[in-house]
This record gives structure tokens, sequence and C-alpha cells, in this order.
């Protein structure tokens, strides 16, 4: 499947990444730790999936505790980047799926928390893919001279949503946030977006999903099943789903931008598991070199994955200015997206501790 929502040849400004951060919570559950409390084993997990720990709140934080953390050092990384007024953003886009409330949204108070005045503050609901249309929607916006600075955050605690006593995904999902700041700027500037490629199909809404606490549970009458509560993920069909639609979106957008979809210097792929980063890279032609792991220390980070590998790889030097590099995520609804940009020269440091 590729997407079908392109961005046509722009004429007018370009959205400039100038800025990025990430947080984590202090709290580091190990593969042995999970393995105490479930049927599961360090090597199973290792060998399955590649992850080795992942972070998760304590008891009170939620999601918005992380994305202000790590809207904070994409801001502090924009300020060191491109001076003071890259900071003064006018437009906040939030991706997550684990909101601090259903309603209403959790930008609003994460901008507010920022201290970013009345900008518009909005979330995007796209599960794993939901920072790449978070980076769509801002970049767009900006592109369209409806803004000129925007912070996009990707921020999820998967943990208040997984069965506690499922193995299957508690040994692959994490807490975590990452953001990015966009500027306007022009397409030939280092760190200009030079295109997305979104999609969609709801036919896969029964892979990825909780099916209790929304409107159609709670117009029914009396409490959900327990088992509706919580996340539940069908892992072979979508490991299958994840390669296929990363890989065709991926290629879809290298060839629209004009690259050899074998050619980015670095792949940042949605960060689930190390066989399906290694799938995505056959299929595209791509050395291990070329692709980005970040899934071992921090496991599953759904909206916060793309942006806190990117934070890591660049923090690390693994990202180098001039690098030509393609993004792609793959979530529930399922959806699917990616974009491409030329790596800028920024300043960032390592997640901040939650
Ligand atoms: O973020 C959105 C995108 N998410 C993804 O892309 C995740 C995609 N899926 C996957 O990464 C993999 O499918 C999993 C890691 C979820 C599972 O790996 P798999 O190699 O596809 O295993 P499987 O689902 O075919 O299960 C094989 C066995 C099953 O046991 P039986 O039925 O064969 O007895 C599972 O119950 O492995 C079992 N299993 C586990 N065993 C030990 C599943 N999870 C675990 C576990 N520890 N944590």
């Amino acid at each position: 499947m590729s997407g079908n929502a392109t961005r046509p040849e722009p004429t007018g400004p370009a959205a400039v990444l100038c800025g990025l951060g990430g947080a984590l919570p202090a709290r580091a559950v190990s593969n042995d730790e999970l393995a105490a409390q479930l049927d599961t084993s360090d090597a199973w997990i290792r060998s399955r999936t590649g992850i080795g720990q992942r972070h998760v709140i304590a008891p009170g934080q939620a999601t918005s505790d992380l994305a202000v953390e790590a809207g904070a050092r994409a801001l502090a990384s924009a300020r060191d980047t491109a001076g003071p007024a890259a900071a003064e953003v006018d437009l906040l886009v939030l991706a997550t799926s684990t909101p601090d409330r259903p309603c209403p949204a959790t930008a609003p108070v994460v901008a507010q928390r920022l201290g970013l005045g009345t900008v518009p503050a909005f979330d995007v609901a796209a599960v794993c893919t939901g920072f790449v249309y978070a980076l769509a929607t801002a970049g767009s916006l900006i592109e369209a001279g409806v803004a000129r600075r925007a912070l996009v955050i990707g921020a999820d605690t998967f943990s208040t949503i997984l069965d506690p006593a499922d193995r299957t995904t508690r040994a692959l999902f994490g807490d975590g946030a990452g953001a990015v700041v966009l500027r306007a700027g022009t397409r030939d500037e280092p760190g200009a977006l030079l295109g997305y490629d979104l999609g969609s199909d709801g036919q896969g809404v029964d892979l990825i999903t909780v099916r209790a606490g929304g409107s159609r549970q709670r117009s029914e009458p009396g409490p959900p099943p327990e088992a509706d509560r919580w996340f539940t993920m069908r892992g072979s069909s979508v490991f299958r789903e994840a390669v296929l639609s990363m890989s065709d979106s991926a290629r879809a957008l290298a060839e629209r931008t004009g690259w050899d979809p074998a050619g980015p210097d670095k792949l940042v792929a949605h960060q689930a598991n190390v066989r399906i980063l290694r799938a995505v890279g056959d299929q595209l032609g791509l050395d291990e070199k070329q692709i980005v792991v970040h899934l071992d220390r921090v496991g599953n980070t759904v909206a916060a994955s793309i942006p806190l590998a990117l934070t890591d790889a660049a923090g690390e030097g693994a990202l180098q200015p001039g690098h030509r590099v393609l993004l792609t995520g793959f979530g529930g609804g399922l959806t699917w997206g990616s974009a491409a940009l030329v790596w800028p020269d920024v300043v960032t440091g390592p997640p901040g501790t939650v």
C-alpha cells in the first residue's frame, strides 16, 4: 500500500527543522524485571524484538508531563541552533493516543505549561504514525503561511493502557516523548521538509486497538468487559503490514523527492521491532549502517518513537549535517506515513528525565 496524501510542488515557504529534544520517565524496566512478573525471558524479548529495556512513568504522572519536558528541550535546542526568535512558536501540535483525559485535547495544557500563551494547540491521533502526521500537519500550516514556527511533539504513556498480565504487549511498549521545532524557511536549506506521504486503511481497525472507553462502548448499556479496557495488538499481522506499508511509503516518497530509495544516508523508521527495521531495510536495499536503531533502550514509544530516535542519533553523531534522512512510521488505524529532509546542523542534548 502506498500513501495517497501527498504534497504538491511548493511555491511559498518551506518548514525547516531547527530544534529537537526528548524526555523519558526516570524508571527503566529491564527484560529481567518483566520476566520476574510474566511468563517471558530476556532471551525471548531480545531475540524476537531487539528490546533490552523500556521506561515507565511513576504513579500520578501523565503524557503531558513527558510532553512538556520534551517540548522545553526542543525549544532550548531551537534557541541554541537558530537564536531566541526560533523558540517563539505560534503553533503546537501534539501527537498522542494516550491523552491525559479523553476530553479535552492535551495540547492546550502543554502549551500553557510551556508558557506559549494562547497559541493554537491541538492533538493528532494516529497511534505510532502520530508524529509523522503531526509533522506533516504543522509543516503544511507553515508552508501555507498560517504559522511561522511550530512545536511538534510526539508523546505517549502506553504503560497506562497495557494489561498488566499481557506478556505480548508489556514486553514491547515504553513511555516517552520527543519533539521538534519547525520554522519558516526555504526549500534549499538543510532541515527543510522536502515532502510527505500519508495513508490509512480503516479495514485494519481491529489489529491495534483499545475497544472500550470511546462512544461506541459508552453508548452501550452496562460496563465493558474487563479485557476491552486494555490495548490489544495482533502481532504477526501487524508485523507484515508494518513492513509493507513503511517500505512502500518510504520508497514512494524517496522517488518523489528524486532520491534513490536505497540512497538515504539514514532511515529513521518507527521503532517497534528490530526485525521489522531490518525487513524494511531489505525491501529498500539499505544496509544496517543506514538504519537508526534506538528501540533497544526504550522499546516502542508509539508517537514518541521517531523524534526520540532522531534526538538520540543526532546527539550521538549518527546523524550528521547533510545526511539525507527518510522518516517512516506505521501504526493503528491502520495508518502510515513518511517525510524526507536533509539533516541540518542542530544543537541538541540527551533526553530529559521526568
Ligand atoms: O507499534 C505499532 C506497530 N507494532 C508492531 O509493529 C509490532 C509488530 N509485531 C511484532 O513485533 C511481533 O509480531 C511480536 C514481537 C509482537 C511477536 O513476535 P512473533 O515472532 O510474531 O511471535 P508470535 O506473535 O508469532 O508468537 C510466537 C509465540 C506465541 O506463543 P505460541 O502461541 O506459539 O505458543 C506467543 O504467545 O511467542 C509467544 N510470545 C511470547 N513468549 C515469550 C509472545 N510474546 C511473548 C513474550 N515472551 N513476551
